[in-house]
C-alpha cells in the first residue's frame, strides 16, 4: 500500500478520534450503515474498540483504522471468520474528505491479502445495498464475483434494503496478482 494510506488494528486508544470522525459524518454514514443509530454513542464506541481489540488478538475477525497522511479516515473490518468453511466478509467506512481517491479499492486490497494470505481464508463476501453505487464498485473494481441478490436482507434504519453479494476466493486473488 502507498505510503500515504496505512491501516492500524484497532484499539481503544483511538475511540475518542474514531467517535469524533463518525459523528461529524453520521448524516451521510446513516444512510447505509445499520449500525449506526441515532443514539450512537462515545460510550458505545469506546464498548466496540474495546471488543474489536479483544477479537483481533484471538483472530475472530481483524478490525482496522484506516489513516490517511497521517489522519484517521474511516474503519475496515474482516467480521467474524467461519474458521469451519475458512470464509468471512468485508465491511467499510470512510470519512467524506478521504472519499473519492481510491482509499477503499487500496485498502480492501490490503485487507484481501492479510484474510489469504497470514489468515489462510479461502472466500471473502462483500455485501452491499443494491442503491449504494459507491460501495458495489469496490468489489467490481477488485475483480469480486456478482454471485446474486438477497432480498430484504437488511433493515436500515425503518426500511428493508436488498443486498447485493460479490465474493473472491483465494485462488482467485492469487491469480489476479497486486492491486
Ligand atoms: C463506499 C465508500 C467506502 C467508497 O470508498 P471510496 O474510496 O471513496 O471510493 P471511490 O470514491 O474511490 O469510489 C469508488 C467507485 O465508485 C465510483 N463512484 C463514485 N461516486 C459514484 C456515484 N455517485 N455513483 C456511482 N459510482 C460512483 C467511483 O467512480 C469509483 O469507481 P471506479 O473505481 O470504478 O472508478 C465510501 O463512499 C463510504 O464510506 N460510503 C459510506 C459508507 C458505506 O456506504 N459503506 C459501505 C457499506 S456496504
Amino acid at each position: 500500500m502507498d505510503a500515504d494510506l496505512e491501516l492500524r488494528p484497532m484499539d481503544p486508544d483511538q475511540a475518542d478520534e474514531l467517535y469524533a470522525l463518525v459523528d461529524a459524518n453520521r448524516e451521510r454514514l446513516r444512510e447505509w450503515l445499520p449500525w449506526l443509530g441515532a443514539d450512537y454513542s462515545l460510550d458505545v464506541m469506546r464498548q466496540y474498540t474495546w471488543d474489536r481489540a479483544a477479537d483481533n488478538r484471538k483472530r475472530n475477525s481483524f478490525t482496522a483504522t484506516i489513516w490517511l497522511r497521517g489522519r484517521i479516515c474511516g474503519a475496515i473490518s474482516l467480521h467474524q471468520i467461519n474458521q469451519r468453511n475458512r470464509s468471512s466478509s468485508i465491511g467499510y467506512w470512510l470519512s467524506k474528505e478521504a472519499e473519492g481517491q481510491g482509499v477503499m479499492v487500496r485498502v480492501c486490497g490490503k485487507l484481501l491479502d492479510l484474510a489469504f494470505g497470514e489468515y489462510g481464508l479461502h472466500r471473502i463476501e462483500i455485501r452491499c445495498a443494491t442503491g449504494n453505487l459507491r460501495s458495489k464498485a469496490i468489489p467490481r473494481r477488485l475483480g469480486f464475483t456478482e454471485e446474486g441478490l438477497l432480498r430484504q436482507a437488511e433493515w436500515l434504519h425503518g426500511r428493508w434494503v436488498d443486498l447485493r453479494v460479490f465474493a473472491m476466493l483465494s485462488g482467485e486473488w492469487r491469480a489476479a496478482g497486486p492491486v
